[in-house]
C-alpha cells in the first residue's frame, strides 16, 4: 500500500465468523442488535486500512484494493467517518486507502474485518486514542459484525440498549488451540443481497422472527457453557443448529430469498456423511453461498482432502483463531 503522507494511520483487522449469529438491528441507525452473538476471530481473512484527513481535499476518496470504492461503499464509509469527525471535532475530509486480503461481499464478513480496520485506523489519525471498548462502540456503527473483530480470538457481543452500552467482550477459551475453520469457497463475487438488507427483510417480514429472538438466545447461553467446558462436540451441534435457523429466516421472508447455492448445499451433505464416517465436524454459514467447517487439527487433513477433491485446492482454506486489531 502507498503512504498517504506522514500522518496517515494504517490499521489491520482480521474477520471473524459467528458461531452463534446477529441477523437484526432492533435500532438500525446505531446498530443495536436484537440479541447477542458470538465469534471467532480468524487468522487467515483480514482487511489494511490507511487514512489520512487532509484539508487538500473536498470530500471522501475511498479506494479499495487500487479501485475507487462504489458510491454506495464510499457514502458507507463517509456516514462512518462523520461519526469521527464528529467525536474528535475534525473537519477535514479523509483519504482511505484499504486492502481487503477476504473476498468482499461474498459471505466471509469483509465488513467486520474492514470496519474494524476503519475504527481503529480513523480514530487515530483523528488524534483519538480509543480503549478497546470504544473502538468496539465506533466499529459497530460501520457494521455490527466489526464490533467482534476488535479482538482477537472469541469474541461476544453483547446487544445493550443504546450507543454506550452495545459493544463486544473477550471471551476466553482454555482446551481449544486445535480448532480449526477451513473455509470453503464456491463464489468470490459479491452476493446479491447485502448482510444489510437480507436481515431488514428477515426483521420485518419473517413470521418466525420472535423465534429466532428466543432460540438465539438460548444457543447463546448453551455455546458460552459448550466454549466453557471446551466441548467441542456442544460447539459444533449449536453453531450448525444456529446458522440454519438464521438461514430459515431468510427462507421464511416475504419475497423469499437464499445465501445458499447449489454447492452450498452439496457441502452440507458431505459434512453430514463425513461425521457419519467418524470424522468430527460441523458446518455454518453467514450471509453468502461459503461454507465454513469447523473441526480440530487431528482430522482437518482429511477433511482437506475430502474438499479439495470437490472445489479444487484453491478453494479449501485452513484458518485458524486470529489476532485483534493492531496498528501496522
Ligand atoms: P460481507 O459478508 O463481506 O461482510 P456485507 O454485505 O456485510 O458482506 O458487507 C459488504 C460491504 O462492506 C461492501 O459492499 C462494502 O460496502 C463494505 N466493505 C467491504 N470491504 C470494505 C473495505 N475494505 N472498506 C470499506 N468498506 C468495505
Ligand atoms: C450472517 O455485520 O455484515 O455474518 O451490521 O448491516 O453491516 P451490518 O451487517 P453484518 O452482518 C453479519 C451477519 C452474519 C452473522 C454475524 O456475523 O454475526
Ligand atoms: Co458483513
Amino acid at each position: 500500500m502507498t503512504t498517504l503522507s506522514n500522518n496517515a494511520v494504517t490499521a489491520r483487522a482480521h474477520t471473524n465468523i459467528a458461531l452463534v449469529k446477529y441477523w437484526g438491528k432492533k435500532d438500525e441507525n446505531l446498530i443495536i442488535p436484537y440479541t447477542g452473538s458470538l465469534s471467532l476471530t480468524l487468522d487467515y481473512f483480514y482487511t489494511d486500512t490507511q487514512v489520512a484527513f487532509d484539508a487538500n481535499l473536498t470530500t471522501d476518496d475511498v479506494q479499495i484494493d487500487g479501485q475507487p470504492a462504489s458510491a454506495k461503499t464510499t457514502a458507507r464509509v463517509s456516514r462512518f467517518l462523520d461519526i469521527v469527525r464528529q467525536r474528535s471535532g475534525i473537519t477535514k475530509s479523509a483519504a482511505v486507502r484499504s486492502t481487503n486480503h477476504v473476498p468482499t461481499a461474498a459471505g466471509l464478513a469483509s465488513s467486520a474485518s474492514a470496519f474494524a480496520a476503519l475504527a481503529a485506523a480513523s480514530s487515530r489519525a483523528a488524534g483519538m486514542n480509543l480503549s478497546l471498548t470504544d473502538l468496539s462502540r465506533l466499529a459497530r456503527r460501520g457494521s455490527g459484525s466489526a464490533c467482534r473483530s476488535i479482538f482477537g480470538g472469541f469474541a461476544e457481543w453483547q446487544p445493550g440498549t443504546d450507543d454506550t452500552n452495545s459493544y463486544a467482550i473477550p471471551i476466553k477459551s482454555h482446551g481449544l488451540a486445535d480448532l480449526r475453520v477451513i473455509a470453503l469457497t464456491t463464489v468470490k463475487g459479491p452476493k446479491a443481497i447485502s448482510s444489510r438488507q437480507g436481515m431488514r427483510l428477515s426483521v420485518t417480514t419473517s413470521p418466525y422472527y420472535p423465534a429466532w429472538i428466543q432460540t438465539a438466545q438460548a444457543d447463546l447461553v448453551a455455546l458460552k457453557a459448550a466454549l466453557a467446558a471446551a466441548d467441542f462436540t456442544a460447539i459444533g451441534k449449536i453453531s450448525e443448529l444456529n446458522a440454519m435457523r438464521m438461514h430459515a429466516l431468510t427462507l421464511s421472508a416475504d419475497p423469499d430469498f437464499t445465501y445458499f447455492n447449489g454447492q452450498t448445499l452439496t457441502i452440507i451433505d458431505l459434512v453430514k456423511s463425513l461425521r457419519h464416517s467418524g470424522v468430527e465436524c460441523y458446518y455454518t454459514i453467514d450471509a453468502g453461498p461459503n461454507v465454513k467447517v469447523l473441526c480440530q487439527s487431528e482430522t482437518t487433513e482429511k477433511i482437506v482432502t475430502t474438499f479439495s477433491k470437490v472445489l479444487g485446492d484453491e478453494n479449501v482454506i485452513v484458518t485458524k483463531p486470529g489476532p485483534g486489531v493492531q496498528y501496522l
